[in-house]
């Protein structure tokens, strides 16, 4: 499975840590935020990954990762104008994935404790269209948010809704197929100006070819300074309990 890594973006909630970089440079606990997506999808098994790079020291991300030989990753890059929305960032790797199931992961979120090279193949053979994972959180409002039936099917994602329908969230990984692509480019931007990834996953619930798991490890976003703190705290945890092994160096640097 081919994979893509999002690291473009505004970053705003972070000013001023991010006036002048890349939210995706700062640091976790002993990484930059960036490695700990990039180890997620190596340790599923994903060799080829395309970097969706926007926003600021574009040229430092590129320096920092390289061609991806020391994760274990061949990596390429896109260079994303404006931040026009998750749907838009994916849809700049179509020529990319090719007729393959990918995964898509936020360059900001963290996932501490189960892999997912199961949950990877289970989509990749599977019947559905696309897949996400899902996590309960204290303030739904901030995220996408699932609304459930009485089964517990999940009926519907609404982007960060006032009132939130539950407290069940699709985290920043997406299993798609490339028939996403013809979805992406029939999207509409939402109120907030963006192409919206939860429209995407939308478009699959009808006919129930949506694939959802509950991530059952310990999640957070690092977009905001207390989920940064957060993210940190989730890598410090898992050093302690021996369960971080230390960051990659670049040979030379
Ligand atoms: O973290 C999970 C949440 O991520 C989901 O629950 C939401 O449904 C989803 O929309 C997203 O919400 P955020 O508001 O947290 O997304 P944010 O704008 O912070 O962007 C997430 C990542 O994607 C971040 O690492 C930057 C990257 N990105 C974002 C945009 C808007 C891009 O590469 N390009 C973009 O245009």
């Amino acid at each position: 499975m081919k994979g893509i890594v999002l690291a473009g973006g505004t970053a705003t909630r972070l000013f001023p840590l991010t006036i002048v970089t890349n939210k995706h440079l700062l640091p976790i606990y002993d990484r930059p935020m960036i490695y700990y997506p990039i180890e997620t999808l190596a340790s599923m098994g994903v060799r080829e990954a395309m970097v969706i790079v926007g926003g600021k020291s574009v040229g430092d991300v590129v320096e920092l990762l390289g061609d991806g030989a020391h994760f274990g990753i061949q990596l390429t890059y896109r260079y994303q104008e404006g931040a026009k929305g998750i749907a838009h960032a994916i849809g700049l790797a179509r020529d990319f994935v090719g007729d393959e199931a990918f995964c898509c992961i936020l360059g900001d979120n963290i996932l501490r404790g189960p892999g997912l090279a199961d949950v990877a193949r289970e989509f990749e053979s599977g019947p559905h269209g696309a897949g996400t994972l899902l996590y309960r959180v204290p303030d739904p409002e901030r995220f996408g948010v699932a609304e459930l039936d009485e089964s517990g099917r999940v009926i519907g994602f609404e982007e960060k809704p006032q009132h939130p329908k539950s407290d069940l969230i699709p985290i920043g990984v997406y299993f798609l197929r490339p028939d996403a692509f013809g979805v992406i480019e029939h999207l509409a931007p939402s109120g907030r100006g963006e192409f919206e990834i939860t429209d995407v996953l939308n478009h699959y619930i009808p006919d129930r070819r949506l694939f959802t798991r509950i991530y059952e490890g310990h999640w957070t976003d690092a977009g905001t300074v207390p989920s940064l703190l957060r993210a940190a705290e989730l890598a410090r945890d898992d050093d302690l309990a021996g369960r971080l092994a230390p960051p990659v160096v670049r040979p030379g640097g």
